[in-house]
């Protein structure tokens, strides 16, 4: 089939690369130069592990190419996949000007019909008002499809190439076999395609991720609380998570949920709900409980410092907000080199794959390691805020040799307990016993 994806953010250019390594033609159009450029010339705007391969190939036989011309992008293609932002307004609602000033400058444009895809997280109700964005300015048939994503980063390509489930949210009996035939190669293991109205799709969305990050926070809850009873997460999560209503999934505690997806997500639904006067109790508190998680650290920290942290020097391991991205929006690692500066302290930082994205955005107020022990040179502790593989297994000789203490404060819980004791640390983790 011939496709065009509009936007190539994480989202559109995962989701282009993997519609074209089934032999779909992919034009990807984006309106920044300097990245298509780059693209054309190979070269990947970001890092997602395995999508470099995908790219690479799919450019070089010809299914996958890019352009700043939407006219050109569009002109073949059946289907139009809209992967724009949807950013936070300043109420919290999705702004939705990206993807209703592209729909208004796809319908100027087509003369055939076309299956539009909202690809975007967006609210309920955006599938009707694109679908109003092209009666005002088309004759032209169209069928505006919710088609949510369900990619998590850092595994984003297995997820799009064998996905759980797809849903799909359209009435059009024409829009629903186009796309049944374009993601058929992707279900053949027998995963279903949910076909349901644009409402209930979108919907979906939201309430996945909002799921997920109630799921998160309860654990963070139950962590806390471990802590202040005497019990160990660690033994409540396997406790629980064999139960598959719960499932072992999603139940690891830390310092609150980031990144681009879950915080916007639940904020826009809460949100939403307003807008339609219901009271959504349970994600108010979500959001309440992971704002303070983000602080569980630091406090940890001014706590054994006895509030005192001037002139103190701290390594942090992991910036992204989780491992294998460069991805650092709304990653707690930010929150504790701000809790930190603030308190007078001195800051390293290491991270296999954010640091030149934190460079960017925090500037020289902090150090930057080249890898994980220079880091810790001189440090009264070590903070870890990102579970990268590279960290769980550490050489403690080495780490022994540099560190002016050794105090190890770990929002991840990579270690364990009695091993950490055994070596003479000061280990303080999430939801587990000093
Ligand atoms: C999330 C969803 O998992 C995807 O299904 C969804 O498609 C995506 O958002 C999106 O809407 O685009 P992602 O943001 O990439 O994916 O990251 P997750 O792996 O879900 O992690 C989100 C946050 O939860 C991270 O900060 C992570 O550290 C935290 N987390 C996750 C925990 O604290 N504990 C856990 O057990 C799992």
């Amino acid at each position: 089939m011939k496709i065009a994806v509009i936007g190539t953010g994480y989202v559109g250019l995962v989701t282009g690369t993997c519609l074209a390594e089934t032999g779909n033609n992919v034009i990807c159009v984006d309106i920044v130069e300097e990245k298509v450029n780059k693209m054309k010339a190979g070269q990947l705007p970001i890092y997602e592990p395995g999508l470099d391969v995908l790219f690479h190939r799919n450019i070089a036989q010809n299914r996958l190419s890019f352009t700043t011309n939407l006219a050109e992008g569009i002109k073949d293609a059946q289907i139009i996949f809209m992967a724009l932002p949807t950013p936070p307004g300043g109420d919290g609602a999705a702004d939705l000007s990206y993807i209703l000033g592209a729909a208004k400058d796809i319908a100027k444009l087509i003369i055939e019909y076309k299956v539009i895809v909202n690809k975007s997280t967006v609210p309920v109700g955006t599938a009707d008002k694109v679908a109003a964005v092209f009666a005002a300015n088309t004759n032209v048939e169209v069928d505006v499809v919710s088609n949510p994503e369900f990619l998590r980063e850092g595994v984003a390509v297995d997820d799009f190439m064998k996905p759980d489930r797809v849903v799909i949210g359209t009435t059009s009996e024409k829009a629903k076999k186009l796309m049944g035939e374009l993601y058929a190669p992707y279900v053949r293991q027998g995963n279903p395609i949910y076909y349901m109205d644009e409402r209930s799709s979108e919907l979906t969305k939201y309430a996945a991720n909002s799921f997920l990050a109630t799921k998160i926070t309860f654990m963070n809850e139950i962590a806390n609380l471990c802590e202040i009873v005497g019990a160990d997460v660690d033994m409540v999560r396997k406790g629980i998570g064999s139960d598959d209503r719960i499932g072992k999934r999603f139940l690891f505690p830390g310092i609150g949920y980031g990144g681009s997806c879950f915080p916007k997500d639940v904020q826009a639904l809460e949100k939403a709900a307003v807008e339609h006067q219901y009271d959504f109790k349970i994600l108010k508190a979500v959001m309440d409980v992971n704002e303070k998680q983000k602080t569980v650290l630091t406090e940890k920290v001014l706590k054994y410092f006895k509030g005192d942290l001037k002139g103190k020097k701290f390594a942090l391991w992991g910036l992204a907000f989780k491992p294998e991205t460069d991805d650092i929006r709304e990653a707690p690692a930010l929150y504790i080199i701000d809790d930190l500066l603030a308190a007078g302290a001195e800051v390293t930082v290491f991270d296999p794959e954010a640091i030149g994205n934190v460079k960017a955005l925090v500037g020289d107020k902090i150090n930057y390691a080249n890898d994980q022990y220079e880091a810790l040179e001189g440090a009264d502790a070590l903070l870890i805020a990102t579970e990268w593989s590279v960290f769980r297994n550490p050489d403690f000789e080495k780490m022994d040799e540099v560190l002016k203490s050794k105090v190890v404060f770990d929002g991840r819980n990579l270690f364990d307990l009695q091993k950490m004791i055994d070596l003479g640390y000061y280990y303080n983790s999430i939801g587990r016993k000093i």
